[in-house]
């Protein structure tokens, strides 16, 4: 009798032991993990559906996410990873907003025996200073909105405005290059004015306003934009000086927000490319995997593909839904 008595404590104190420690190492690294992360801002739409998206897959997982919102400032992003090495995170997730002036912080995190993964944009950092990177391939994405455009115009004359995103940003450097690396193929395509708007809306819709003044409107054939947000500014702009956007002005952008769905499911604009806002969850895998011991790859890709009006009525029911 007392060895039953005994044999059935055993096992219910046991089992109770088993599930604390369960609950405490939710993804398999013996602990409940910890991991900091520094996001860039709320710039744009892209930018707070991928907030939204990593703090609900953190959430999903049992991590605790440290988040911090740099405000577009390297500065406090700078002070957000000291703050995340002084409390002992087992992880950070940066998501920087230029490129240059990462070594040294990056140096302290290594110091300190913290994985850093950059995620979205790029840094010039030396490459052993993080453990990968988990973004789209950003030349790519001016590619594509380059050559949709070429075809679009078939060889007649064509000038483009271009709506920069963040100076010194590789998301920004990186879209540039890539169109204008397909553009030169095309003598009649030219880039008449770029300018940066920061990938903020009310900052494509002022620039394009005064463009419209420089420039002769009837001579733009094109707004190459650097983000929807931009676009739909200068959709704004162009409806506002009477003119069609998507038929006077052709509108191409990257990130397939769901605003740029309804802008195109309404003819105004012509065709987006997509930018995944899921990369938390790559980022997370790419963490625990290491801290399991596994070697990561240093460039995580993420994908996405090109939409045009056919079906942007029912992307945008779709996508509206799910933000
Ligand atoms: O770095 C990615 C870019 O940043 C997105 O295309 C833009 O919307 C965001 O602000």
């Amino acid at each position: 009798m007392r060895f039953l008595r005994t044999f059935i404590l055993i096992v219910l104190f046991g089992g109770m032991v088993v599930a604390v420690v369960h609950a405490q190492d939710n993804v398999g690294v013996g602990k409940k993990l910890t991991i900091g992360f520094s996001q860039v801002g709320s710039e744009s739409d892209w930018r707070t559906e991928f907030t939204r998206v990593i703090k609900a897959e953190a959430q999903e997982r049992g991590i605790n996410l440290l988040f911090l919102n740099a405000e577009n400032s390297q500065k406090n992003q700078i002070n957000a990873i000291r703050y995340f090495i002084a409390q002992h995170v087992d992880a950070i997730i940066l998501a920087p907003v230029i490129e240059t002036g990462w070594d040294q912080i990056l140096h302290e995190a290594k110091d300190a025996g913290i994985p850093v993964v950059i995620i979205d944009r790029n840094v010039t950092a030396d490459e052993s200073l993080y453990l990968t990177r988990v973004s789209s391939d950003f030349v790519y994405e001016g590619r594509l909105a380059a050559a949709w455009l070429a075809q679009a115009t078939a060889g007649r004359k064509c000038e483009i405005v271009e709506l920069e995103g963040t100076v010194g940003s590789s998301a920004a450097r990186d879209r540039q290059i890539g169109f204008n690396d397909v553009i030169k193929y095309f003598p009649d395509m030219q880039v008449i004015v770029s300018q940066s708007g920061d990938f903020i809306r009310e900052n494509g819709k002022k620039i394009m306003e005064s463009i419209l003044k420089t420039e002769n409107p009837s001579d733009i054939c094109a707004v190459w934009a650097h983000n929807d947000d931009m676009a739909i500014g200068a959709i704004q702009a162009i409806k506002d000086a009477g003119m069609k956007p998507g038929k006077d002005i052709l509108i191409v952008s990257v990130d397939a927000i769901p605003d740029i769905f309804k802008a195109m499911a309404d003819g105004e604009a012509n065709a987006t490319i997509e930018l995944s806002p899921y990369l938390g969850g790559p980022a997370f895998d790419a963490i625990i995997s290491y801290l399991q011991g596994h070697e990561i790859p240093k460039w995580i890709p993420v994908t996405g593909k090109i939409y045009f009006p056919d079906t942007a009525a029912a992307e945008y029911a779709k996508r509206k839904q799910q933000s």
